[in-house]
């Protein structure tokens, strides 16, 4: 098997031949169902497909482009995953992660993950935007299961703070000089891609969770591993299930992330601004 450092090489060097040079990468962002279009708002945009990435997965899922996208986000020079891998695309968890590593060789110091997410806690409500405190794994799989490339990082990385403190305040502070008000909350991950049931949600609410999703804690493990700064953003695109008397939907996902772009849009700037 190919060790991570050579498949990072094959990737940068088809990046190098699409653009002729790879862009400064300082920051990686992920985005997901429906918030991708944040990657069109970019400065000097370079835009290079997953398909043309040797090592990167195909982006099957529904709201998920499948594009690299490189250039500047409020000053910073970032890459930008338009569309991320899940494991209920049947994809083993260690290549979902595989672009967190990527963009690590790259340069990147920091990763900010964003997902739509059910709303577990009761205090939330549809549309909120929330920060990821810390997570569940409630998927019984990891990505760093088999053998450990110590070049990469540690046999047993600490997960005790997957968000970045430091830059959780200055963001926080920035976002209240807007005169809003970032909350924070506990996701859990669940593979997917059947929804919850309102009995798992109950539970989920006992164990502690506030957001449910089925996407992010796996890149925040790899991001660990690898030494990477994280943020993680939740939009709760829809109350969990069992929480309000209806179905729930995609559609209802990819409308409620649609509704609060701009808020969004403003959220992940500012926390681009806030990192260092
Ligand atoms: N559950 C799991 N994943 C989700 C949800 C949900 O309610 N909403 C958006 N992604």
């Amino acid at each position: 098997m190919k060790k991570l450092n050579e498949k990072c090489l094959e990737s940068k060097q088809a990046i190098q031949k699409e653009l002729g040079q790879v862009p400064p990468v300082d920051l990686a962002l992920v985005l997901g169902s429906g918030l991708g279009f944040l990657a069109e708002q970019l400065e000097e945009r370079k835009v290079v497909p997953y398909t043309s990435i040797p090592h990167f997965l195909q982006s099957t899922a529904i709201g998920h482009a499948g594009n690299l996208v490189f250039g500047k986000l409020a000053g910073k020079d970032v890459a930008i995953m338009q569309g991320r891998f899940h494991a209920y695309e049947g994809y083993p968890l260690a290549q979902t992660v595989y672009p967190v590593y990527f963009l690590q060789s790259l340069g990147a110091r920091g990763l900010l993950a964003t997902n739509a997410a059910g709303g577990i806690n009761l205090e939330f409500q549809s549309g909120e935007l929330v920060a990821i405190e810390d997570v569940i794994n409630f998927s019984g799989q990891n990505p760093l299961i088999g053998p450990n490339d110590d070049a990469v990082g540690p046999r047993f990385p600490d997960m005790s703070c997957v968000l970045d403190p430091g830059w959780f305040a200055r963001a926080q502070a920035k976002w209240k000089e807007k005169n809003r008000v970032l909350k924070k909350g506990v996701y859990i991950f669940c593979l997917g891609p059947s929804y919850e049931t309102p009995a798992e949600i109950r539970a989920f609410r006992q164990l502690g969770a506030d957001m449910v999703g089925m996407s992010t804690v796996p890149e925040m493990i790899a991001a660990r591993h690898c030494g990477l700064q994280i943020f993680g953003i939740s939009c709760v695109t829809n109350m969990a299930a069992g929480v309000v008397d209806q179905e729930l939907s995609h559609q209802e996902v990819m409308d409620t992330a649609n509704r609060v772009k701009n808020t969004f849009a403003s959220l992940v700037k500012t926390v681009v601004e806030a990192f260092e």
